[in-house]
């Protein structure tokens, strides 16, 4: 049975999911929250060890401003409620993406991330203003700029995601059969799981069948 000590999910649906319950999609967002808290729980249960939560994307900036600040005042207030209660739970959260946000949640953001940072038992990595071609040339330049050697390994180190094994297991739920420029590099031997359920409508049931499938899959890496 194949390991799993990473899973990333695309959390994709939250508008669509409000709109069509709500008809407002920030009620969608609010909802997809709690699709969040039930599979960190989840992910925990299963002993897996690291998280990768793709939250917001350099493309969606694009988006009305009043879905933008609707969804990092969600964020803000999550963090400011549940920080303590996720650093109990021995959960370290880090953030890959660039932090160009307001003051207060960019100070929330470096702050969490410093209380949690010798936390062993889940590594939460929330993707926010992140974007996969990006950080592939922000690695390019730093390699460059410090003169290195560019290699598979050396390269892997210039990514947000350094030290972080590349995911087993991709998830993206919402009924969309594309990668929204996520983890372009790291994803190359991940399993794949497109999801036909809208994010907040996903659950615990949905995410331990796919662990499940994942654990029987042979998984050839290019060999046979
Ligand atoms: C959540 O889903 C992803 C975020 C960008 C927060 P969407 O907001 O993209 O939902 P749909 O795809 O419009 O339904
Ligand atoms: C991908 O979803 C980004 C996140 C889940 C944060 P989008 O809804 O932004 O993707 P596209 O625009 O449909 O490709
Ligand atoms: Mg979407």
């Amino acid at each position: 049975m194949n390991p799993i000590n990473h899973v990333a999910i695309i959390m994709d649906g939250n508008g669509r999911w409000g709109m069509k319950y709500k008809n407002s999609r920030n009620a969608g967002h609010k909802a997809g929250l709690k699709t969040v808290e039930k599979i960190i729980k989840e992910t925990i249960k299963n002993n897996i060890k690291f998280l990768t939560l793709y939250a917001f994307s350099t493309e969606n900036w694009k988006r009305p401003k009043k879905e933008i600040n609707y969804l990092f005042n969600l964020l803000e207030n999550f963090l400011i409620n549940r920080i303590d209660e996720l650093d109990k739970q021995n959960i370290k959260l880090k953030i890959i993406g660039n932090k160009q946000f307001s003051k207060s949640l960019n100070k929330l953001l470096i702050y969490s991330e410093k209380k949690t940072k010798n936390n062993k038992k889940l590594q939460i990595n929330l993707a926010l203003n992140y974007g996969s071609k990006i950080e592939l040339v922000n690695a390019f330049k730093s390699i460059i700029k410090n003169k290195e050697v560019i290699n598979i390994k050396n390269f892997t180190k210039h990514l947000q995601t350094k030290n972080i094994p590349d995911p087993d297991i991709l998830i993206r739920t919402g009924d969309t059969n594309r990668l929204s420029n996520f983890l372009l590099w790291q994803i190359a031997y991940s399993e794949i799981f497109f999801e036909k359920k809208l994010w907040p409508a996903f659950n615990e049931k949905d995410y331990n069948k796919i662990i499940k499938k994942f654990k029987r899959i042979k998984r050839n890496f290019g060999g046979i």
